[in-house]
């Protein structure tokens, strides 16, 4: 019997260090439909930084930013550019998984504290993973407040469009880091490697990458990590580390229940997609047999669709959302899949192709 080494129970918040905390959270609630819940900033007493907490249903996003020249973060904004920095677990016990991973060999980002404010307390502390990216570790039992102590609460709905939850976060690592990466997340929190692609899965004429997708005990986080593999010309992961400036998150993918209304919503408000040939739909139903949805409809919004031995899902990939080619999001609709879209890999990475070759960095 399998038993789990370390105990998380869900990724907890996103956050983002970005050179403008107001306008992104003002995008990320008039797009995607985040509600903007919690602050903190100069109006609270914070001097140096500003924080908006951003949600929707299980779906937490934090932006950061500095208020001053010389403050550590923006160094690293200035470096990243706009930047996913910490992908938080919420945990059953913070000393314990902090102590843990670094007995196990994490780097210590923040030594354990207590947080606590008028709405009570939360114990905190985080470790190292990839280049500038950490894990904090969130105990908020004895807390009621909207996000952590310090945050004022915010009343600023967004109009939701059915996001529910992280379904999984995709790291970049450079070229020979994967499997390092790979034993870090086994031996350090105690990740199983669920599935692995090599550079025949995922290739083109041009280019071609490898990737592991790690998961930790209880299955609720997912975490694929990417390296470039050897192309003809410059990989996408390749084009991402080298404006990213080393290793970072590349996307976020986010789950929902009806795909077809989330991303017309998006496509109403403005989002971009990578689009896939007609081709691909006339495809379709040779390769995935009979779906629920109207073909035509996915068609018109290009909408991807892959099936594995338990079901099929859909799936669609912003363009980036950055200035540099960098972070992009995933919106993922599983029907019984607990796959990754293999089957959409090659029709994707051409059409990333045909992004790249317009930015000049195939
Ligand atoms: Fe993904």
């Amino acid at each position: 019997m399998s038993t789990d080494t370390f105990p998380i129970r869900k990724v907890d918040h996103i956050r983002h260090f970005v050179n403008n905390a107001r306008q992104s959270a003002f995008f990320y609630q008039h797009t995607f439909g985040f509600s903007v819940e919690a602050f903190r900033g100069l109006e609270t007493g914070h001097r140096d930084q500003v924080d908006y907490m951003l949600r929707q249903n299980d779906l937490k996003l934090v932006f950061s930013a500095p208020l001053r020249p010389g403050h550590p973060m923006a160094d690293k904004i200035a470096r990243h550019g706009d930047f996913v920095q910490n992908i938080a677990f919420e945990v059953d016990d913070v000393d314990w998984s902090f102590k843990t991973a670094v007995a196990r060999g994490a780097e210590v980002s923040i030594e354990p504290e207590t947080l606590e404010d008028d709405f009570g307390k939360v114990r905190h502390a985080a470790i190292k993973t990839y280049g500038d990216t950490v894990h904090s570790f969130l105990n908020r039992d004895a807390y009621t407040g909207p996000f952590l102590p310090g945050f004022r609460p915010e009343n600023q709905p967004g109009e939701p469009i059915g996001l529910i939850e992280v379904d999984h976060c995709v790291g970049n690592v450079e070229l020979g880091k994967m499997n390092y990466w790979v034993k870090w997340y086994e031996d350090v929190l105690g990740f199983k490697n669920l599935i692995s692609f090599d550079d025949k899965d995922i290739s083109t004429d041009y280019t071609s990458l490898m990737s592991k997708v790690m998961s930790n005990g209880n299955g609720r986080v997912k975490f694929p990590i990417n390296e470039p593999a050897p192309g003809k010309k410059k990989s996408q992961i390749d084009e991402y580390l080298e404006f990213f400036g080393g290793p970072g998150c590349q996307h976020v993918a986010m789950r929902t229940d009806d795909i077809v209304h989330t991303v017309s919503r998006l496509m109403a408000r403005g989002v971009q997609f990578l689009s896939v040939p007609r081709s691909y739909y006339d495809m379709l139903p040779d390769r995935v047999g009979n779906i629920d949805e109207d073909i035509e409809e996915l068609a018109s919004l290009g909408v991807l669709v892959d099936r594995d031995d338990e079901g099929y899902l859909l799936q669609i990939f912003t363009k980036p959302v950055t200035d540099r080619p960098t972070l992009f999001y995933e919106i993922i609709h599983r029907k019984g899949a607990t796959s990754f879209g293999k089957g959409n890999f090659k029709a994707l990475f051409e059409s990333i192709e045909r992004e790249q070759a317009l930015r000049g960095t195939l």
